[in-house]
């Protein structure tokens, strides 16, 4: 199949790096002769028509800048069969051959449904601050975020260890405990709370009860958002037992924001490139992917599966044996 003329989409929660990855696919598809027309706010934008011919300087001055400069949302309208159909209309009558996604397993559920149901020829690239995504070790956004995120437990460290208290820091990762794991590591935290780890709640208590007898009486304690209901418990019951004061954080959207980090900007661009390379190849129905420094190409449908928390769990094994 020839294909000459590619959309490009940006869709779910941003991340950072997003924009480096619409940069390199658009020079690169360019320098292979493709046309690439940039669809904005994600299958809101490809069901309204939402269109714009992306050139050379279109994405100029944008490796270094968070967000998406194609905007992004989460569109129920495009989980319907009829907002389905609107959306292909739009491809057909703009002739775009193929496209690329870019975002979440939301995202990657969508170019399934258009490859699967629609025989239009899609091709994902994981970006999502989670790195929940099955397949790839990293996902664009998640060095970021948890750069983003290190920096702020450090500042909330010195007020700890200040005024003697101990702090409760919720970050993001809706059901992924990757941001949590990597920061309580990186932070040297204390205690972590994850969703992939099931603990128990008694020994958590015994452990702080303990150390504040022997006069450790300043905590950090991360927490993973999906595990949030219990953390207003435990703060509570926890200043019950010690008598210590203590305090939460949840520093939400900041983690979503700011300029890439080296490592995301390179992911982003490899991600781009490859991606393009694999609509040039004819090989629809995947994302791409980086396995130790490899980039590599996976079925979209494996991208979807649960992942198995690995790293999670063996950050979790490493923290416990340096608290
Ligand atoms: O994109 C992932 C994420 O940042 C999750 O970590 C978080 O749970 C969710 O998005 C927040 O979504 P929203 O910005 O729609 O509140």
């Amino acid at each position: 199949m020839m294909i000459k003329r590619i959309g490009l989409l940006t869709s779910g929660g941003d991340s950072p790096g997003m924009n480096a990855a619409i940069r390199s696919v658009v020079r690169y598809g360019l320098h292979y002769n493709l046309e690439v027309i940039g669809i904005y706010r994600g299958y809101a934008g490809l069901i309204n028509e939402d269109l714009k011919s992306l050139d050379h300087r279109s994405v100029a001055g944008i490796i270094n800048r968070g967000g998406t400069i194609l905007e992004t949302l989460r569109c129920d309208e495009f989980l319907t069969e009829e907002g389905q159909r609107k959306a292909v209309e739009v491809l057909k009558r703009n002739k775009i051959d193929a496209l690329i996604v870019i975002g979440g397993d939301g995202t990657y559920r969508g170019a399934i449904e258009l490859w699967e149901r629609w025989h239009i020829p899609c091709v994902g690239v994981p970006a999502t601050i989670d790195n929940d995504i099955n397949g790839t070790d990293f996902t664009i956004g998640a060095d970021t975020a948890i750069n983003t995120a290190i920096e702020a437990v450090d500042k909330i460290r010195d007020t700890s260890l200040s005024m003697s208290r101990i702090f409760m820091v919720e970050v993001m990762g809706r059901e992924s405990g990757f941001i949590a794991s990597q920061v309580a590591l990186a932070c040297g935290a204390e205690e972590v709370l994850v969703p992939e780890i099931t603990y128990d709640l008694g020994d958590m208590y015994h452990d702080v009860a303990k150390g504040c007898l022997k006069d450790k009486d300043r905590w950090i304690i991360i927490v993973a958002e999906g595990e949030d209901a219990k953390a207003k418990e435990i703060v509570k019951k926890i200043a019950e037992m010690t008598g210590s004061e203590t305090r939460e954080v949840v520093l939400g959207h900041i983690q979503r924001g700011g300029s890439p980090t080296a490592q995301d900007r390179l992911l982003a661009t490899r991600f781009g490139a490859a991606a393009v390379d694999l609509i040039l190849n004819n090989e629809f129905g995947k994302a791409v992917a980086v396995k130790g420094n490899q980039v590599l190409a996976v079925d979209l449908h494996l991208a979807v599966d649960k992942k198995d928390g690995q790293m999670v769990k063996s950050s979790y094994q490493l923290m416990r044996h340096l608290t």
